[in-house]
């Protein structure tokens, strides 16, 4: 039996079965990966991006965010069949839930198209991108017309409060949302099958979830194009594209169902 096949095999018999996700599931979509030849790490100093720096100098740090913001979702993005495979899965009863460490909502979309019952729960750990947040009253808000105004120099935009807008997205020095944070504890602690997909792991607290999950006994499963701190820790990797192994993964288990 291959590692896919067992892989398969337990999520075909298990009662909870936990994603979390990286940016590696979102490279084929053309999102750049955050680290790695290429990451947009390497052409932007995310020390920039802190909350520190948005508190400092908020009218700077919208103009460094439309430049990163049209360097990762400036060509328009779509799901890719491994968003797609995931959705599947859900909707075959097979995943319960997806926590993301991406704040592309290409999860969401992919679910979208599936009825409410079947889509898994979603917990996007650092935001969602394509918001914005008023400092001042919480008022939300979609990101292209701020975008729009930052681009026109209308920095930094406000809200009509008065407060000052910021991307709706966890930004490093910020705590992450401490309600979706105890909740996917719970779900990785609560797993019979717990699978890191396209993540370095190396940014916390998303990275302990998949050490809390083999922790509680949970199979944990790292599909990764490159090594991760966590491999020790995972009894099945596979070391792959994820437009290659999820929709063959989703195959398989289909075939066990
Ligand atoms: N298939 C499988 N794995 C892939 C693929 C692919 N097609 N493409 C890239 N990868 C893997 C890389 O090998 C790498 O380990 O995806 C991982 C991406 O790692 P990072 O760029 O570090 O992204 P991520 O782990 O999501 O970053 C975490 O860091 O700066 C922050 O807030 C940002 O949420 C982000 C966090």
């Amino acid at each position: 039996m291959t590692d896919l096949d067992s892989l398969a095999a337990e999520i075909a018999g298990a009662d909870t079965v936990v994603a979390l996700t990286g940016a590696g599931i979102s490279a084929p979509s053309g999102v750049p990966t955050f680290r790695g030849e290429d990451g947009v790490w390497g052409h932007f100093d995310e020390g920039q991006f802190t909350y520190g720096r948005f508190q400092r100098d908020p009218a700077g740090f919208w103009r460094d965010r439309l430049e990163l913001y049209e360097a990762m979702f400036g060509d328009g993005i779509e799901p890719n069949p491994g968003h797609e495979a995931l959705a599947d899965l859900s909707a075959d009863g097979h995943l319960e839930a997806v926590l993301t460490q991406n704040t592309d909502g290409l999860h969401a979309e992919a679910a979208g198209r599936l009825p409410e019952g079947d889509r898994p729960e979603l917990l996007e750990l650092h935001g969602n991108a394509h918001r914005v947040r008023c400092e001042d009253c919480g008022r939300r808000k979609a990101n292209d017309p701020i975008v729009a105004r930052v681009r026109d120099g209308d920095v930094p935009p406000r809200c009509s409060c008065g407060g000052v807008f910021k991307p709706d997205v966890v930004l490093f020095g910020e705590r992450l949302p401490g309600g979706a944070l105890q909740r996917a504890r719970a779900l990785a602690r609560e797993s019979d099958v717990f699978l890191a997909i396209g993540s370095s792991l190396v940014v916390q607290p998303a990275a302990a979830l998949p050490r809390q999950a083999a922790g509680t006994d949970a199979t944990l499963a790292i599909v990764n194009l490159e090594t991760t701190p966590y491999d020790t820790d995972a009894s099945v990797l596979l070391r792959a594209d994820v437009t290659d192994v999820l929709p063959r993964l989703r195959d398989a288990v289909a075939d066990r169902a």
